[in-house]
């Protein structure tokens, strides 16, 4: 791995890829970033690598394919990591469309784009010899798998069963690659990760909103009643184990990744009343999501078996580590928090 496409970093999971990146492989050559930066894209997130001349970032969208194609032809990338996404269910759920487009046809363009630039005869349609060493990996959710009851898990082999339009896109988008893959011979994986926590984590879901509002005494809004499971990975371990999937993954395969960490919404919700020192009757139970999945869970053994990778935080020590980056960092949160996002506030949960 050279020079790499990086799409989204300036969003959450990317922005921090684009730092542990450009921090554990020195030898990398050029990382260029592609972002359109919508409401969930900030420069700011970008501070620390600011002087590191083999980072380039490129304002625009993943749709606009004659700027990908220039893209690959001025930087010949050996390697897409591609997270940039409409990423926000609730969203989805007001604004079907725009995840389509983002999410689907924004996959296959960088997908057409890759496979015209990596093909060694790319006029020929049987041809599927490409430049050696090439890679494209999809940045895929464990949500596409739809919902478990109270036990199992998720693995490699599970059907997808979607159930928001956000998980829906993200699963349309997984079998265009799949299918890239089968058709044209392209070099891809796809990794489906658990739900993130970490710094820069946009205030719209769970852990930085609740974060954000407890520190305000404002209430918590808790779908329902608060007893939906996620399995939660803090966003480093994410990272590493993408990281993993480049340099050892078996091209053509799907890797789950997630922590062995499942955990009820409600008590994510009372840990961070506790550590702020805050009461518990700031909880407010609202309605719950439409269509809101109950519990997810991963099976990771695909990936800590066959490649050897291992999350490296403990809940506790992710979540304090977390929870001190958003109060060390209030300036950040208050500049992501203003314009659209008000208005998108107001839309979810009404009120001022
Ligand atoms: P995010 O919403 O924080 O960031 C998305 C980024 O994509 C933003 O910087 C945004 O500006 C950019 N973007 C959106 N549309 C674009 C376009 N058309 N062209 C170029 N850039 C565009 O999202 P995130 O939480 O960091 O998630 C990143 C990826 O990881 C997504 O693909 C998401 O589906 C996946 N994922 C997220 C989680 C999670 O818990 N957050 C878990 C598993 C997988
Ligand atoms: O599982 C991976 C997915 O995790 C990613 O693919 C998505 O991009 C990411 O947004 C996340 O989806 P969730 O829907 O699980 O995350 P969110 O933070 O929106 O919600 C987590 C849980 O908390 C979910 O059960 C809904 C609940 N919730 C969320 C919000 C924003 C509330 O109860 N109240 C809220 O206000």
């Amino acid at each position: 791995m050279k020079r790499v496409l990086v799409t989204g970093g300036a969003g959450f999971i990317g922005s921090n890829f684009v730092q542990f990146l450009l921090r554990e492989r020195p030898e990398l050559e050029r990382l260029v970033n592609l972002d359109l930066l919508t409401y969930a894209g900030n420069l700011e997130n970008l501070l620390p690598v600011q002087g590191d001349k083999r980072h380039v970032f490129v304002h625009g969208d993943i749709r606009d394919r004659a700027l990908v194609k220039e893209l690959f032809d001025r930087y010949d990338f050996d390697t897409v990591v591609h997270f940039a996404a409409e990423s926000h269910v609730d969203r989805s759920i007001l604004e079907p469309e725009l995840f389509l487009t983002t999410n689907v046809v924004g996959t296959q363009s960088l997908l057409d784009a890759a496979k015209n630039h990596w093909n060694l005869d790319p006029g020929n349609k049987h041809s599927r010899d490409y430049k050696p060493g090439v890679v494209y990996l999809q940045v895929s959710t464990d949500e596409v798998y739809g919902a478990l009851g109270k036990t199992g898990f998720f693995t490699e082999t599970t059907p997808l069963a979607p159930n928001s339009p956000y998980s829906a896109s993200k699963a349309g988008a997984d079998l265009v690659v799949r299918a890239y893959h089968r058709t044209y011979g392209l070099p891809v994986n796809i990794t489906r990760c658990s739900n993130n926590y970490g710094p820069y984590q946009f205030p719209e879901k769970l852990i930085p909103l609740m974060l954000h509002n407890a520190q305000q005494g404002k209430e918590l809004p808790v779908y329902g009643d608060g007893m939906q499971i996620r399995d939660w990975l803090h966003v480093h371990d994410h990272c590493a184990a993408i990281l993993t999937v480049l340099e050892k993954g078996v091209r053509g395969e799907v890797y789950n990744i997630g922590g062995n960490n499942e955990r009820a919404n409600i008590e994510i919700v009372r840990l961070i009343l506790d550590r702020l020192g805050k009461p518990e009757s700031l909880i407010r139970h609202v309605q719950d999501r439409p269509g809101h999945d109950r519990r997810y869970a991963i099976d990771n053994g695909k990936i800590t078996s066959q490649l050897g990778w291992a999350p490296e935080y403990s809940f506790e020590r992710g979540m304090e580590e977390t929870i001190e980056w958003y109060l060390q960092n209030p300036g950040w949160v208050e500049r992501v928090t203003s314009g659209a996002y008000l208005d998108y506030v107001h839309k979810m949960y009404g009120g001022d």
